[in-house]
């Protein structure tokens, strides 16, 4: 996996491009499962008809006479599957360079996704109620306006040919079209840390520590993709070292949020 990640292209000191390895490694595993959920509780149940399972861990997956939005988050689960196998699949170089073709149809398809997907997403947080209320619609419309911003530019800078640039847009849309993600294995990790629902309540979803995940999964990858691509070409071996450990520590946590979300969360609902 070391040589077929996001790194390879760019030197960078090994600490930095093994941390970051890890990191990717750990990603894609725990997207893979996220994947595998989603087509195993929204995909197999939406094909056999039975669309009341949608509601088996979302309390507004299928309403009864609500067409449009079923329809749009039938759609948002179709395309949360194919964004979430088909992103990881982007950014590993071994994928890129042995097969190009698959990269720019990929490429196209995860584009047009992360439009769509963010357009239904924002459907379902304005025109019904959302699980975390207010502060939820709003963080995830901050979510799906990076997104958009970042594929916007992805695009802009691919069609320029300026390469290195776009590869740096296509990363910070990879963080952001992870957000979700990475909020779901965060939650799990801060419950597994406080041994339960500390700083929020359970019932109505809301409260400030749901806030500050929102903020860490939603909006810091993004503007954390910044630090790296400056700490890495900056050559400080300081910087990048405090880099690496934190990516390091980082990656402790998504793996703890990881293991929680897939024992507690996702296994069971399959
Ligand atoms: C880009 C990657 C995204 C993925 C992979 C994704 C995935 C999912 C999944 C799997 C669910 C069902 C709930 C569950 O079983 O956990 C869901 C629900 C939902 N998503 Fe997304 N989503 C993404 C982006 C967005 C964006 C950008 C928005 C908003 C603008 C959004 C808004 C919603 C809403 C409102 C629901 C309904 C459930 C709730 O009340 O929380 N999603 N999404």
């Amino acid at each position: 996996m070391a040589s077929s990640t996001i790194t390879s292209t760019v030197k960078s000191p090994k600490l930095l491009k093994t941390s970051v390895n890890i990191w990717f490694t750990v990603v894609v595993i725990g997207q893979f499962i996220f994947a595998l959920y989603i087509l195993g509780v929204y995909g197999v149940n939406g094909l056999a008809g039975d669309f009341e399972r949608w509601n088996a861990s979302t309390t507004n997956g299928y309403v009864p006479k609500d067409i449009w939005g079923n329809v749009f988050f039938a759609l948002h689960m179709a395309l949360a599957a194919v964004i979430t196998i088909g992103g990881p699949l982007q950014l590993m170089k071994k994928v890129r360079s042995k097969f190009p073709r698959f990269h720019r149809i990929n490429g196209r398809i995860y584009i047009i996704s992360a439009f769509v997907i963010s357009l239904a997403g924002l459907y379902l947080a304005w025109m019904r109620t959302m699980a975390g209320g207010l502060a939820g619609a709003i963080f995830i419309t901050i979510n799906a306006m990076l997104i958009m911003i970042c594929a916007i530019y992805a695009v802009k800078f691919a069609i320029a040919r300026k390469l290195a640039v776009h590869r740096k847009w296509a990363i910070r849309l990879f963080l952001a079209m992870s957000g979700v993600w990475f909020f779901r294995v965060f939650l799990m990790g801060w419950i597994a840390i406080n041994q339960g629902p500390v700083g929020f309540d359970l019932d109505t979803f809301q409260g400030p520590a749901l806030n500050v995940l929102y903020t860490c999964s939603y909006i810091l990858p993004v503007v954390f993709a910044g630090f790296y691509f400056k700490a890495k070409e900056s050559k400080l071996p300081k910087a990048q070292k405090a880099i690496s450990i934190f990516i390091l520590l980082l990656t402790t946590y998504i793996a703890v949020g990881t293991v929680v979300a897939t024992m507690g969360m996702w296994l069971p609902n399959l």
